[in-house]
């Protein structure tokens, strides 16, 4: 049963379990639906407690249901039907409370929670907000200035703090059941508290919404879901509780069938499939217990604290005690950072420093389960690291290198057990990136592979598998990026018009700020080695700039000039004189850009390239690729990550637009795969 009633004395338990997480899916709503009928007309039940079997309290509407037909008994009017209902529902909560989950117990007379639970309206997420109530009823509980964090930011917050914000009446400690029963005896119940409809909101003043709306703005750029929150509180703050819920009702309806919440669905899904890939089902992942990091620098102190993040011990690794002790210091600097974000307590943060051994030589290595090469980019340096790898630890023990361009496979050659070497290429910072690529060689087992899907699991990071190529999926496709920024320089934008169009569309920052932020000789050390090896490679401009020693922010200039204790970057006369000198000399033909031209110059390439990465099988899934660009390029969300994005606005659309910027020398024609999708009309 998915809805069932069990009975104590005077209170009846309605207990709903509906793996894997409760959500309102039909069955369950009509299931509630009818026990309500049930429950009031059984005169000798005095109160209801509504519990959730398994891992958690309802996590919200059936997401798999959007899109369909609606089907009854609708969630609003469930939610309804419990506040009306004549005997007092308490909504006893665990694991996660969230969106038409936490309504439903909006709905209720009283709401208890075990300490672990939490509660949120993190509608936001999937491009939508709350349409069973939750912005009308949260600010008669919490007040506006709570609601509005809640359910613009859409996230949850922990049981304490809901009861500080009057979100629910008590935390129980110990067994759920029993702690609600008493709760429940304990209650006045013929004086029970008021329904929200009839909680008066406190006024703010009119600066509280200019504020708000400003500063979410500011942060959200062009998602719209958190600004239609936002009016929607509002709305409950001036209007009767009838007329806000039918406005909320009304944008719920208008954003669910949007493009951004389309899209914010698909990587809502994506997200979730990406841990367990069908092709790993049944593959028991080699056991990672002890894990040791070799190279302490950006990468090596980062990767040190996710695995502490994880909860492993491990076993750092560099080659001298004076690296050494910059590296330690690398990750204290790391947990103090997280200490001052309020992300953790000095305690936690000084278990994850005392979790991690420092050590010079490889024999420390014996036993560790796996093992991450984060040394410097250089393959002579990593093959000697590796063949002592080789030596020194088990011979099951998995060996990782984060290379970002060095062929892994050239890595390897030559070395024992090939089945237990695997590419881990995290991003930087790699304590705080959610993306992780994971790249098997032709010869890793399986249960090495699955290991490294575990790991990003236990990492709580995203897992994507590619191929073998240079810069796999994600430095790829931004070398294409970098390369169509530039050609829109040469052709005659500014940086400033090039940034500022990617930042309206929706990047964090955009390619040339990006640059400056991260260095622009990373990127000219790889150009290096792969002209070297017969690559051919475009970055004219970047190439000039570096020979200037214009490397950034670290040397105060880069793409911008940055005055001496700015790191707000200023259009720099050197840089437009170097893309004037540069566009004469290819004798490049000059044009006016528009901000879409410009997306459209920088992006449809890249989507191009996420094509030729389907056929070549470096990527597996669309969906990866989208994953990647969203969790490690800045892509925006509620677009979906570029595959979505294109095929949501027509690929045939995407075709002639490249065609017509190939025409002019400014992109690639589509490739063979491209053009296929777009003919035949066929998903990616
Ligand atoms: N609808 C349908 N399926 C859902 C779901 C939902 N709301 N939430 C999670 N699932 C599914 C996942 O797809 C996954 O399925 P799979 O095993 O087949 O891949 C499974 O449940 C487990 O999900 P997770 O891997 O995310 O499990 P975790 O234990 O890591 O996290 C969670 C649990 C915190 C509840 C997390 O799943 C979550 O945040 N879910 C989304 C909650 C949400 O967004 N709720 C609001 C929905 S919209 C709404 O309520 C509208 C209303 O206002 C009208
Ligand atoms: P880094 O220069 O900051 O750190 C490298 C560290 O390795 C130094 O501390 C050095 O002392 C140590 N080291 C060198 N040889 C060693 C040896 N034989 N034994 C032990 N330690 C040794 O370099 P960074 O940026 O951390 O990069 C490391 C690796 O990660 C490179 O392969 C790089 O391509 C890759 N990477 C870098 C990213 C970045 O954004 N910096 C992103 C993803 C991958």
């Amino acid at each position: 049963m998915t809805v069932s009633l069990t009975r104590h004395g005077a209170i009846a338990v309605v207990c709903v379990d509906h793996p894997p997480v409760n959500a309102l899916s039909q069955s369950v709503r009509q299931g509630l639906w009818d026990m309500i009928g049930t429950l009031d007309a059984l005169d000798d039940v005095l109160a209801v407690i509504l519990i959730c079997a398994g891992r958690t309290f309802m996590a919200g509407a059936d997401v798999s249901e959007f899109g369909k037909p609606p089907m009854e008994p609708h969630l609003r009017n469930l939610v309804q039907r419990i506040e009306e209902a004549r005997k007092p529902w308490i909504a006893a909560m665990h694991g996660s409370a969230l969106g038409g989950g936490f309504e439903i117990a909006l709905a209720c007379r009283y709401r208890v929670a075990l300490a672990t639970a939490s509660v949120g309206l993190p509608e936001v997420n999937l491009g939508i907000i709350p349409g069973a109530g939750g912005t009308v009823r949260t600010p008669r509980f919490a007040g506006i200035e709570a609601a509005v964090e809640l359910v613009t930011t859409g996230k949850p917050v922990r049981a304490s703090k809901a009861k500080q914000m009057g979100l629910i009446d008590a935390v129980i400690e110990g067994d759920l059941l029993e702690g609600s029963l008493a709760f429940a005896q304990a209650c006045d119940l013929a004086n029970v508290p008021a329904l929200a409809q009839d909680r008066p909101i406190a006024p703010v003043g009119p600066e509280f919404w200019t504020n708000a709306e400003a500063a979410l703005v500011k942060r959200v750029r062009s998602e719209a879901a958190p600004l239609r929150a936002l009016a929607c509180v509002k709305v409950a703050s001036e209007r009767s509780f009838t007329d806000a819920l039918a406005f909320e009702r009304e944008t719920f309806l208008e954003l669910r069938g949007s493009p951004q919440a389309s899209a914010m669905r698909h990587v809502f899904f994506c997200e979730r499939a990406a841990p367990r890939p069908s092709e790993l089902n049944g593959v028991t992942p080699r056991p990672v217990r002890t894990v040791g990091v070799i190279g302490s620098g950006t990468m090596g102190a980062g990767i040190a604290a996710a695995c502490r993040e994880a909860g492993l011990p491990v076993i750092l690794i560099e080659q001298d005690q004076s690296a050494l002790g910059r590296g330690l210091a690398n990750l204290l600097h790391i947990n103090d950072g997280a200490v001052t974000a309020g992300r953790i307590s000095a305690q936690q943060a000084a278990d994850k420093v005392n979790g991690v051994i420092g050590q010079t030589d490889l024999t420390a290595l014996a036993e560790a389960d796996l093992v991450i090469e984060a040394v410097f980019e250089d393959l002579a340096v990593k093959r000697d690291v590796f063949a002592r790898l080789a030596t020194h630890c088990r011979s099951d023990a998995i060996l990782v290198t984060n290379t970002s361009y060095v062929d892994p496979q050239q890595i390897f050659e030559g070395l024992s057990h090939p089945e237990r070497f695997l590419g881990l290429h995290f991003f930087s910072p790699a304590q705080v990136m959610k993306l992780l690529e994971i790249i098997p060689t032709a010869q890793t087992d399986p249960t090495v592979l699955s290991a490294g899907f575990a790991l990003a699991r236990a990492m709580n990071k995203i897992p994507v598998r590619a191929g073998l190529c240079d810069g796999f999926i994600g430095n790829r496709m931004l070398k294409v990026l970098w390369a169509q920024a530039e050609r829109v320089l040469l052709s005659g934008a500014t940086p400033v018009q090039v940034d500022a169009a990617m930042r309206v569309f929706g990047q964090p920052m955009g390619p040339f700020e990006a640059q400056d932020l991260g260095g622009l000789d990373s990127a000219d050390f790889q150009r290096k080695t792969a002209r070297a090896r017969g690559d051919t490679v475009f970055a004219p401009l970047a190439e000039r700039l570096v020979a200037l020693g214009r490397l950034g922010q670290k040397t105060k200039a880069g793409w911008y000039d940055y005055p001496e204790g700015s790191r707000q970057g200023q259009a720099s006369l050197v840089v437009t004189n170097v893309i004037k000198e540069a566009g004469e000399e290819a004798l490049i033909p000059q044009r006016t850009w528009s901000s879409s031209q410009i997306v459209d110059a920088l992006l449809l390439p890249v989507v191009n390239e996420g094509a030729r990465l389907l056929a070549e099988g470096i990527a597996m899934r669309a969906s990866d690729i989208d994953l990647v660009n969203i969790h490690g390029c800045g892509f925006p969300r509620w677009l979906g990550g570029p595959m979505h994005w294109a095929q949501a606005g027509g690929l045939s659309g995407v075709v002639a637009r490249l065609d017509a910027l190939a025409h002019e020398g400014l992109a690639e024609p589509p490739c063979d795969a491209l053009r296929e999708h777009s003919f035949t009309g066929r998903a990616f």
